[in-house]
C-alpha cells in the first residue's frame, strides 16, 4: 500500500496568504496543514508516500516537508507541471504508484477519524475504490454522492448546481489500480480538469465495487480563513497539551492549556488557554484568549487577540481594540502610532480583507 498526498494547486481561496507560500504549509496549531496528513497516513502503517507538488510553491513544501525522516516515512516528489485536475494528477503519479492500491489524499483536509480504520475495510472487501462522504450544510461546493437506502452509492457529480444529497465527497479516497484505466477513459470536465469524481463514477458505470462509509467526527477543508480558524480551535481543543519552555515573569498568568515554545519571553501578559505560542517570540502586555496560535518570532505588544491565527515573523503592537477571528500573514505588521491615532495608513496586499468591525 502506498499514498499519494496532493499538494499542489493555486490555493485561490487562502489569498493573500497563498501569494507567498502553499495553502498545504499553512500552519493550524503551529504545524503546516500537510504535516497532519502525513502522520495520519504513517499512523495507519503506510510509509511510502508521493507528493504531488506544482511549480510555484512545490520547493518549499520540499524544502519544509524533507525526505520523510522526521514522520518515519520515505517521501518522493511528484511534479504536476500544471493544474490540470485530481485524476490527472493520479496519472502523473503512475510511474511512482504502479500497480499498488493507495490512498490518495488531498493535502487541504483534515480529519479527525483513523485512517486505518477505513483501510482495514478496503483491504479486507477487496473493493476497488472506497470513498468518505459526510453530511454537509452546503454540498454544492465539493463532489456530491447520491446513494440508495443500503447506503451503495449510485452517483457521483461534482460541484453540483442542485444537489442530489448532502453527502460530500471528503478529500481522502482508497483506490486499487483499477483506478489508472478509469483516469485514461474520462475526458476534462467543464472547468477543464481530469476529474477523481468522474473516474470512480466511470468505476461504478464499469460496474466495479465502489464502497463508500460515513465519516463520523469532524472533518476541515482547510482552503478558507473561517475553515482555518476552525481546524485551528479544534485542533487545540483536542491535541495541545501544556508546557512551557520560556521566561514568564512575575507579572504574566498563564491560565489553561498553554505552550510555549523555547526563546519566548513573556512580560506582563494573561495567556488563556488553549493557546500555543511558538519559538523566539516576544509579548509584552498582551491578553490572549483562547484558541490562539502565534507562530514562532511573532512579537505582539498591547495587544488583545483572541480566537486568531498569527502567523511567522509577524508583529502586532498597540492595537487597543480586541483582535478576534483573524489571520495575520507572515511578517505582516499591524502597529499603531503612540499617540492616539487621527488617521488609519495602510499598506495592505492584494486581496486582504480588513473588516473594521
Ligand atoms: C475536491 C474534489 C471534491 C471534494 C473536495 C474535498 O474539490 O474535487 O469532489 O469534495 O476536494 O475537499 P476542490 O477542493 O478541488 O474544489
Amino acid at each position: 500500500m502506498k499514498a499519494l498526498i496532493l499538494s499542489g494547486g493555486k490555493g485561490t481561496r487562502l489569498r493573500p496568504l497563498t501569494y507567498t507560500g502553499a495553502k498545504q504549509l499553512v500552519p493550524v496549531a503551529n504545524k503546516p496543514i500537510l504535516w497532519y496528513g502525513i502522520e495520519g497516513i504513517v499512523a495507519a502503517g503506510i510509509t511510502d508516500i508521493g507528493i504531488i507538488i506544482s511549480p510555484e510553491t512545490g520547493e518549499e513544501v520540499k524544502a519544509k516537508t524533507g525526505n520523510g525522516d522526521r514522520f518515519g516515512a520515505k517521501i518522493t516528489y511528484i511534479l504536476q507541471e500544471q493544474p490540470a485536475g485530481l485524476a490527472h494528477a493520479v496519472k502523473v503519479a503512475q510511474p511512482f504508484l504502479g500497480d499498488s492500491p493507495f490512498i490518495m489524499y488531498l493535502g487541504d483536509n483534515l480529519i479527525q477519524s483513523d485512517l486505518g480504520l477505513f483501510l482495514e475495510k478496503f483491504s479486507a472487501q477487496a473493493v476497488d475504490a472506497l470513498i468518505l462522504l459526510r453530511p454537509v450544510a452546503n454540498p454544492s461546493a465539493f463532489g456530491v454522492a447520491k446513494v440508495d437506502e443500503s447506503g451503495r452509492v449510485l452517483q457521483l457529480i461534482e460541484k453540483p448546481k442542485v444537489p442530489p444529497s448532502n453527502l460530500a465527497l471528503v478529500g481522502i479516497y482508497y483506490f486499487a489500480n483499477t483506478i489508472h484505466n478509469a483516469i485514461a477513459n474520462i475526458q476534462p470536465s467543464p472547468r477543464g480538469e481530469l476529474e477523481i469524481t468522474d473516474a470512480i463514477q466511470y468505476l461504478i458505470d464499469d460496474q466495479k465495487r465502489v464502497e463508500a462509509c460515513q465519516l463520523e467526527g469532524w472533518w476541515l477543508d482547510t482552503g478558507k480563513k473561517d475553515d482555518l480558524l476552525e481546524a485551528n480551535r479544534i485542533i487545540l481543543d483536542t491535541c495541545l497539551e501544556s508546557s512551557v519552555l520560556s521566561e514568564v515573569d512575575d507579572e504574566s498568568k498563564i491560565i489553561g492549556r498553554v505552550q510555549i515554545g523555547a526563546g519566548t519571553k513573556i512580560v506582563n501578559c494573561t495567556i488563556r488557554g488553549p493557546v500555543m505560542i511558538g519559538s523566539n517570540c516576544y509579548l509584552e502586555h498582551c491578553y490572549i484568549g483562547p484558541y490562539s496560535s502565534i507562530a514562532d518570532g511573532a512579537k505582539l505588544v498591547d495587544v488583545d487577540l483572541d480566537h486568531s491565527v498569527i502567523l511567522q515573523g509577524a508583529k502586532v503592537v498597540g492595537i487597543h481594540q480586541r483582535i478576534v477571528d483573524s489571520v495575520i500573514g507572515q511578517r505582516a505588521q499591524l502597529t499603531l502610532a503612540p499617540q492616539r491615532p487621527k488617521a488609519l495608513r495602510f499598506m495592505i496586499g492584494d486581496d486582504s480583507q480588513i473588516e473594521l468591525a
